[in-house]
């Protein structure tokens, strides 16, 4: 196939997050609440790239996140890259960046913590952003990239 030819139509405006891990993508748009929103959104899964085996693409129309809003998604999704689209050029690249505190998104590794005993949202303090490492906020043990698992 042709370079040219995208496999996911263009847009007028609005947000590309390219580089998503394939096996990532439906975690991606629950961490960003995309299922909650009426914007229109595109994706593929699965397709070719260079620098992951299989990567995923999500385009939002009309929509532009806040640096807090995209970050969440850093832990699963490390080379993330977002276009900025605006009247179909794209105006801006950014990264994304792991945040300095994680609510909601991992699962405590302590089979112990009240987090996976009672009705309680995680909370955690990073402790290492190259070698993921996560301090529980409730009972202090530290969850690892190896043991990472999104809720
Ligand atoms: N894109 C889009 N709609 C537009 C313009 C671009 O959906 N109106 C998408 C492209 O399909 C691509 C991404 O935005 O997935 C980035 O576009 P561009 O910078 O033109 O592509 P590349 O040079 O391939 O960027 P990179 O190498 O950073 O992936
Ligand atoms: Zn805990």
């Amino acid at each position: 196939m042709s370079k040219r030819k995208l496999k996911v139509s263009a847009i007028k405006n609005g947000t590309v997050i390219d580089h998503i891990p394939a096996n990532y993508l439906f975690k991606v748009i629950s961490i960003l609440g995309l299922d909650k929103i009426p914007n229109q959104i595109t994706f593929g899964n699965n397709l070719e790239s260079h620098k992951l085996i299989h990567k995923a693409i999500i385009k939002v129309s009309d929509k532009f996140f806040e640096d807090k809003e995209i970050n969440k998604i850093a832990l699963i999704a490390p080379a993330a890259k977002l276009n900025i689209i605006r009247d179909y050029e794209v105006v801006e690249k950014k990264v994304v960046n792991v945040l300095e505190e994680v609510i909601g998104i991992v699962k405590c590794f302590n089979p112990m913590c009240i987090t996976n005993n009672e009705q309680i949202t995680t909370k955690f303090t990073v402790v290492s952003k190259k070698e993921i490492a996560l301090k529980c906020h409730y009972c202090e043990k530290i969850t690892s990239e190896e043991h990472l698992t999104i809720i």
